[in-house]
């Protein structure tokens, strides 16, 4: 039995076959539309989410599944008291895999070491975000054509960001890959990153002004400054609006630079921008749901099964 955690749970080689998968899911969703039938799936949010648990939902839901689960940690037990463990063993009396999201870094993984079936890390406070990761990928992949010889710039709360760690974590394993980290003062990568990109010996600045980037890069990967990470409103209120990205600065970039955003966005994107075709955090929700249902197959080991009944 297989857990996701993190995105390095996954070799390059298990990476590349699941987006493959993704997309075959993609090109043709008939073929998996019975896959998971009389299998459920648990969703377990004690944060709230509208992308992932949805997206999760949908996925299953696509694959002739069922689900179940709570979207707020007061509508559980947890509002009595009870522990990550202990709901993990009763959920594992209910699914046959779970999608967790917790407030806390290492919830999941709590979870996992507490559990007999698959558990999914669905995001773990501002720790890690893997299957946002696995849509990153897959709408680069997709949209580029690769998964590297780029530079991408990371912009806003690249502190508290999980989808931003997970996401460096995910890309430093590919060649060719040069970072921009684009925040403010108080918000930069953490340490444990910097220490491990220089390590690996892997290319990255640390820059203040989003202008002064736009014409090199690639790969705009836009973030929101999270309220809910912050102990003083104060420094929210003076960090939100740190960074728009609006039409004057879109002129600068590539005109194959792609904008992608792990969403909610609150004002760090200019509407302005939405129809601009290098803006793809939308099409990058697509993504999001194709691959999610290609890790259900692969953790619940479907996949192999359902290319044998094709
Ligand atoms: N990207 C993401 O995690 O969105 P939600 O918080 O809506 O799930």
């Amino acid at each position: 039995m297989r857990h996701l955690m993190r995105p390095l749970d996954f070799s390059v080689e298990e990476l590349d076959k699941l987006f493959t998968l993704a997309e075959d899911i993609e090109k043709n969703p008939e073929k998996y539309a019975h896959a998971c039938e009389g299998k459920k799936l648990a969703t377990c949010f004690y944060e709230p989410s509208t992308r992932t648990r949805l997206s999760f939902e949908a996925a299953m839901l696509n694959l002739g599944g069922n689900v179940l689960g709570f979207s707020d940690a007061n509508s559980s037990s947890a509002a009595k008291g009870e522990s990550v463990s202990d709901t993990i063993r009763v959920i594992s009396c209910f699914a046959d895999i779970c999608a967790i999201r917790h407030p806390k870094e290492g919830a999941p993984m709590v979870a996992a070491s507490h559990s007999s079936i698959p558990v999914i890390n669905a995001g773990d406070g501002g720790h890690q975000h893997p299957t946002q990761t696995l849509t990153d990928l897959l709408t680069i992949r997709a949209i580029k054509g690769r998964l590297g010889n780029f530079t991408i710039g990371l912009c806003g709360d690249l502190k508290f960001g999980r989808t931003v760690h997970s996401l460096i974590n995910a890309l430093v394993r590919y060649e060719q890959i040069q970072f921009v980290f684009i925040s403010p003062e108080e918000l930069t990568v953490p340490d444990y990153i910097i220490e491990m990109l220089r390590e690996n010996n892997i290319p990255f600045r640390e820059v203040r002004k989003l202008e002064d980037i736009m014409p090199e890069l690639d790969i705009l990967y836009m973030t929101r400054v999270q309220k809910e990470r912050f102990f003083n409103e104060e420094d929210y209120v003076r960090l939100k609006d740190y960074y728009i990205l609006d039409r004057e600065k879109m002129n600068d970039a590539k005109p194959d630079m792609i904008v992608l955003h792990p969403l909610p966005r609150v004002n760090e994107i200019s509407v302005e921008i939405d129809n601009d075709p290098r803006a793809v955090y939308f099409r990058q929700v697509q993504y999001g749901v194709y691959v999610r249902m290609a890790l259900l197959l692969t953790l619940l080991e479907i996949e192999g099964k359902e290319k044998e009944n094709v």
